[in-house]
C-alpha cells in the first residue's frame, strides 16, 4: 500500500483481534540468532519491513535465515564476517543501533545506512560508548547522523552511564560486551524496555540485573526457541480508539504485557476506561494476555518520569486520545519524541492543531484540553509509521469527517494489515 489515502471510517470499534508480533523482539530474534552458537527458531515473527531490514543485515554477515512453515530458523555461521555491501536499515533505528554494537566486536569495516527519516537520526548515542570500548566508529555531520561506519574489533567492557533510558542504545553496548573482554555494564536513567536482557538470559547467556543497571559478560548466545508475543504498540492504536469512541469493546488477544512496556495500559485506566487481562501467562521468558478495553468517559492525566520510557512509541495514540478527555493532559520528559521516525511533537502537535485541538508543545512534550471535537484534516506523514496510524484513529473523532494520509507507505515498516484490522473492528461485532 503506497499512496495517500482517505479515512472515513465510524466507530464504535467492536471485536476481537490478534495482532502482529513485536518489532523490539523479532530484531532481537534475528540478531541474537545470528550471533548464536546453535539454531535459534522464532514463532510469531513480525512479517514488516524494519523487521525485514534486520533480516537481511545478519545474511549480509553470514547468518542463513529460513522459513519454515510458519517458523523463521536462524542457522549461525561459526564467526560473523565482514559484510560485502553497505547494510541498509531501511527506516528502522532499532536495526541500525543495534547493529553497530554488533559489529562492534566483529572484525571488518561495515556501513550503516537507511532512509531519509533513519538519515536524520542521532548516532552519536551509540558512537560514543562503543568508542569507549574500542571499536573504530565515524559518521555523517561531526559523528551526528548515518550513514554509520563501523570498524569492528577486540573490545574492552566497561560501565556506561547513559543520558537518556534507550533500549537500543543499552541493547548495543550489551551487544558489544558480549565480545569484550570483561564486564560490561549499562545504567540507565530510568529502565527502558527489557527484551534484551529477557532473551539473552533465556539464551543462556548470564545477565545482572540490580535496579537500572544491566551487565553482561564475554558469552554466546546459544539460540534456541522464540515465541514472539503480539505487540502492545501496534494494540495501542486499536485499544486507544476503544477507550475514546463511545459505545467500543475491544479484544486484543496474546498480547505482549511485559511491564517495560504496558505504560499505555496505566494510562488508559488512569484516563478512566475500563481495562481487564485475562488467560495472563509467560511464553518464552515475555508474559502476553488478552487485553480489553471498554469506552467510557474519559479524564486528563498527567505523564512524565519513569512511565515515559514504558509508553513512549505510543505517545502519538495517547496524544489524539487527550483530546477527547476532560481537562488538561500534559506530557512532559518526552524529549526523545522528538528524535523518532519523526518529530513526532512537532508532527502530532501541527496535524492535530490543524485538526482543531487545543494543544501547547513544550521542548519535552505538550499540554492538550479537552474533549475537543475534532475535524477532518490532510496528514503529512513524514515516512513515520506512527503518525499515519495515530492520524487514523484521529478520523475516529472527527465526527464523520475524512482524515486523509498523503503517504501510507510507511504503515508497512512495522503494521501492514493495519488498515485491514481497524475496518474489521469498526463494521465488526464483539
Ligand atoms: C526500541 C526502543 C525504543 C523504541 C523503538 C524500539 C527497541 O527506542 O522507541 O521503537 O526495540 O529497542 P529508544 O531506544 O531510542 O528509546
Amino acid at each position: 500500500m503506497k499512496g495517500p489515502m482517505t479515512c472515513r471510517r465510524a466507530g464504535p470499534l467492536r471485536g476481537a483481534v490478534t495482532v502482529p508480533g513485536d518489532k523490539s523482539v523479532s530484531h532481537r530474534a534475528l540478531l541474537f540468532g545470528a550471533l548464536a552458537a546453535g539454531e535459534t527458531r522464532v514463532a510469531g515473527i513480525l512479517e514488516a519491513e524494519d523487521v525485514r531490514s534486520t533480516r537481511r543485515a545478519v545474511e549480509a554477515l553470514g547468518a542463513r535465515v529460513r522459513d519454515e512453515g510458519a517458523e523463521v530458523v536462524i542457522t549461525p555461521p561459526e564467526r560473523l564476517s565482514e559484510p560485502g555491501d553497505v547494510i541498509d536499515c531501511g527506516n528502522s533505528g532499532t536495526s541500525l543501533r543495534l547493529l553497530a554494537g554488533v559489529l562492534s566486536g566483529v572484525p571488518g569495516l561495515a556501513v550503516l545506512t537507511g532512509d531519509a527519516s533513519l538519515r536524520r537520526r542521532p548516532v552519536r548515542r551509540v558512537v560514543e560508548p562503543l568508542r569507549r570500548m574500542g571499536a573504530t566508529l565515524s559518521a555523517r555531520d561531526g559523528d551526528r547522523l548515518p550513514p554509520l561506519v563501523v570498524r569492528g574489533g577486540r573490545l574492552e567492557g566497561r560501565r556506561h552511564v547513559l543520558e537518556v533510558a534507550s533500549a537500543q542504545v543499552k541493547s548495543a553496548i550489551l551487544l558489544a560486551g558480549l565480545s569484550a573482554e570483561g564486564e560490561t555494564t549499562v545504567v540507565e536513567p530510568e529502565r527502558s524496555r527489557d527484551h534484551t536482557e529477557r532473551m539473552l538470559a533465556g539464551m543462556g547467556v548470564p545477565v545482572r540485573v540490580e535496579g537500572a543497571a544491566v551487565t553482561v559478560g564475554p558469552s554466546r548466545p546459544r539460540g534456541g526457541r522464540v515465541d514472539v508475543p503480539g505487540d502492545v504498540s501496534s494494540a495501542a492504536f486499536f485499544l486507544a480508539a476503544a477507550a475514546g469512541v463511545p459505545g467500543s469493546e475491544v479484544t486484543v488477544r496474546g498480547m505482549g504485557v511485559n511491564p517495560t512496556r504496558t505504560g499505555v495500559l496505566d494510562v488508559l485506566a488512569a484516563m478512566g476506561a475500563e481495562v481487564s487481562r485475562s488467560g495472563e501467562r509467560e511464553v518464552a521468558g515475555e508474559p502476553r494476555a488478552d487485553v480489553t478495553v471498554r469506552a467510557r468517559e474519559l479524564r486528563a492525566v498527567e505523564i512524565g518520569g519513569a512511565l515515559v520510557p514504558r509508553l513512549i512509541d505510543e505517545l502519538p495514540v495517547l496524544m489524539v486520545l487527550a483530546t477527547q478527555a476532560r481537562g488538561r493532559t500534559v506530557v512532559r520528559d518526552a524529549r526523545e519524541l522528538r528524535v523518532k521516525e519523526s518529530d513526532r511533537l512537532a508532527a502530532m502537535g501541527e496535524t492535530l492543531a490543524a485538526a482543531g485541538a487545543r494543544l501547547e508543545l513544550f521542548e519535552d512534550g505538550c499540554a492538550i484540553e479537552g474533549p475537543t471535537p475534532l475535524r477532518g484534516v490532510t496528514v503529512r506523514t513524514r515516512l513515520d509509521h506512527r503518525i499515519a496510524m495515530s492520524m487514523a484513529v484521529a478520523q475516529l473523532f472527527a465526527g464523520g469527517e475524512e482524515v486523509v494520509l498523503d503517504d501510507v507507505a510507511c504503515v508497512a515498516t512495522s503494521f501492514p494489515g493495519f488498515f485491514g484490522l481497524l475496518d474489521g473492528l469498526c463494521g465488526g461485532t464483539p
